[in-house]
């Protein structure tokens, strides 16, 4: 086991796992084995570091789970060394190009849907309009996912233009045949939060409230889902590093309900775009 990520690489805070490690955490949110942000890993001199380290543990072969950040530093790490690895995409941006689903996304999106439920309850209670910001980076998915699965009024993605001249006058009528709340879900991607509480008490009429959701999307247990995935993307990824010879940069995707595996080169070469079906569901939500 690697603590702290790519820091912990570096740092040679590794260990022998046993099933002492794994009992009674599947209800855990976050990770137990911590993570990082590590600017040291993209000089040279450390991940040199890091080989030795392995080196030193007898280590050959790696399973990484993250983000495309973990992902690009991996194809680096395997380009200077060839380290063979399998990854497993760990985000709840879900941005990785080549997979449909990464770990985590279906527990942020309970998360989301838990808080807006619970928003949109004080919302109408106080005949309010709410900008709710989910996270995501630069991509739209929590949001429109959420803004569909929680019925709200608008959403804002960067992948998505919009039009608030026609949305506000639909709000407006809405309004004055009796609506009691809007709920806007809009993507911190889109950095619009602000301009979009502007314009629902300026334009559409309704006093209104932000709510920037933040970190509680990154915790909390994980959902059925998540927990069912998470133990098929392992087993994927422990099966093909036990069983093969090869010394691949792979990542194990799940695209059209099936697991795959894809090359690190094939994951890392485009960026990653929602599927149109979703997008045109939320684009009625966008003007
Ligand atoms: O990539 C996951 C993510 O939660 C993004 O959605 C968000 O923009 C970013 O990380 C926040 O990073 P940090 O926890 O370093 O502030």
């Amino acid at each position: 086991m690697i603590y702290d990520g790519l820091e912990g690489l570096i740092d040679g805070s590794i260990r022998k796992a046993s099933h002492v490690d794994v009992a009674g955490i599947i209800h855990e949110g976050g990770t137990r084995l911590r993570s990082s942000r590590s600017e040291r890993f993209f000089e040279l001199e450390y991940r040199q570091k890091a080989y030795d380290n392995l080196q030193k543990f007898g280590i050959d072969k790696l399973v990484i789970l993250g983000g495309d950040g973990s992902f690009r530093a991996l194809k680096q790490f395997y380009n200077d060394f060839g380290v063979g690895f399998v990854g497993i995409p760990a985000t709840i941006d879900n941005d990785i190009f080549g997979t449909d689903y990464c770990l985590g996304v279906d527990t942020a999106l309970n998360m989301i849907r838990f808080a807006t439920d619970a928003v949109r309850d004080t919302s109408a209670s106080f005949k309010r309009g709410c900008v709710i910001e989910t996270m995501g980076r630069h991509c739209g998915y929590l949001a429109l996912i959420s803004a569909i699965t929680c019925g709200a009024e608008a959403c804002i993605i960067p992948e998505l233009d919009y039009d608030l001249d026609s949305l506000g006058k639909k709000l407006k009528k809405q309004l004055s045949e009796g609506r009691k709340y809007i709920v806007v879900i809009a993507a911190e991607g889109s950095r619009k939060t602000k301009k979009l509480v502007k314009w629902l008490e300026n334009d559409v009429g309704i006093e209104t409230r932000a709510t920037i959701l933040g970190h509680i999307q990154r915790g909390g247990n994980p959902t059925v889902y998540d927990r069912l995935m998470a133990t098929e993307f392992v087993i994927h990824a422990i099966d093909k590093l036990i069983k093969s010879e090869s010394k691949d940069g792979l990542v194990v995707v799940y695209e059209d309900s099936k697991f795959k595996f894809a090359s690190i080169d094939y994951v890392n070469s485009q960026k990653f775009t929602i599927k149109k079906e979703f997008l045109d569901l939320a684009s009625r939500m966008a003007r």
